[in-house]
């Protein structure tokens, strides 16, 4: 008879002996541990696919730091997630971020840089991202400026939850972005508005339209007309026989 439990892994983690099922992450490990590994990209309910390198941990006999968001748990593994070359590492990769994008609205990112004394200013001569905010839509706006490509409003939008594919990746390089297909407004596109990559987005280069028409100062009055009104058009003409 096939043996359906799975196979239990044993590693060290900071010198605690953790046991996980196999598959799992050495994020999960960690975790499971109750040790505290920073995280951007990384979304509990998204595919991991280890973009942003804040997880990194360090693995006995390993030459390089490996993502713990996306790198699997394995029999006899030491582990250590707080050396000072892990540290140097988050703290690099948060100081080139607060180089080139706009951290403002991020307040966990910006925690992380004040717990790894992350200096904003070490690069000053990086060019940053710079984009005009996108308000093509009565429900929320994008702000690329703020964006740190952690993919995960891509995701929700696509196989993670909502199967609507409206956004993806543009460019290469400094020149990635996220966009719509043939940056279309978001009024062309699949987009369903359900507010799935707002709430994901950890930075808020994605934002309530409502949030964000308050916070330049309008009245409450003059938000509600500006996109109740306007929400209630489109579904209205959805709703029209013959608009489909
Ligand atoms: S818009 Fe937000 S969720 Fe999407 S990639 Fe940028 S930071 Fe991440
Ligand atoms: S959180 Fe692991 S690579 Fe971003």
């Amino acid at each position: 008879m096939e043996d359906s439990q799975p196979r239990m892994i044993h590693l060290v983690i900071d010198g605690q002996p953790v046991d996980v099922n196999e598959g799992a992450t050495l994020l999960d490990a960690a975790r499971q541990a109750g040790k505290e590994v920073p995280t951007i990209c990384y979304h509990d309910h998204c595919t991991a696919n280890g973009l942003c390198r804040m997880c990194v941990v360090e693995v006995e006999g390993a030459r390089l730091l490996s993502p713990a968001c996306v790198a699997q748990a394995a029999e006899g593994m030491t582990v250590h997630t707080r050396t000072a070359r892990v540290e140097r590492s988050r703290r690099t990769i948060l100081e080139m971020l607060a180089s080139s994008v706009d951290l403002s609205d991020a307040p966990e990112i910006q925690g992380l840089m004040a717990l790894y004394s992350a200096d904003a200013q070490r690069f000053p001569d990086a060019s940053r991202r710079s984009h005009p905010v996108i308000d093509d839509n009565p429900m929320y706006i994008r702000d690329y400026s703020k964006c740190v490509l952690c993919w995960r409003c891509v995701q929700v939008c696509a196989e993670d939850a909502q199967y609507t594919f409206a956004l993806n990746f543009s460019k290469r390089g400094y020149e990635t972005s996220i966009a719509t297909f043939y940056d279309k407004g978001m009024m062309e596109t699949s987009c369903v508005f359900c507010g799935q990559c707002v709430g994901v987005c950890p930075t808020g280069a994605l934002k309530p339209k409502r949030q964000w028409l308050l916070e330049t100062g309008m009245g409450a009055e003059d938000v509600l007309s500006q996109t109740r009104s306007k929400a209630r058009r489109k579904r209205r003409s959805e709703h029209t026989p013959g608009n489909d």
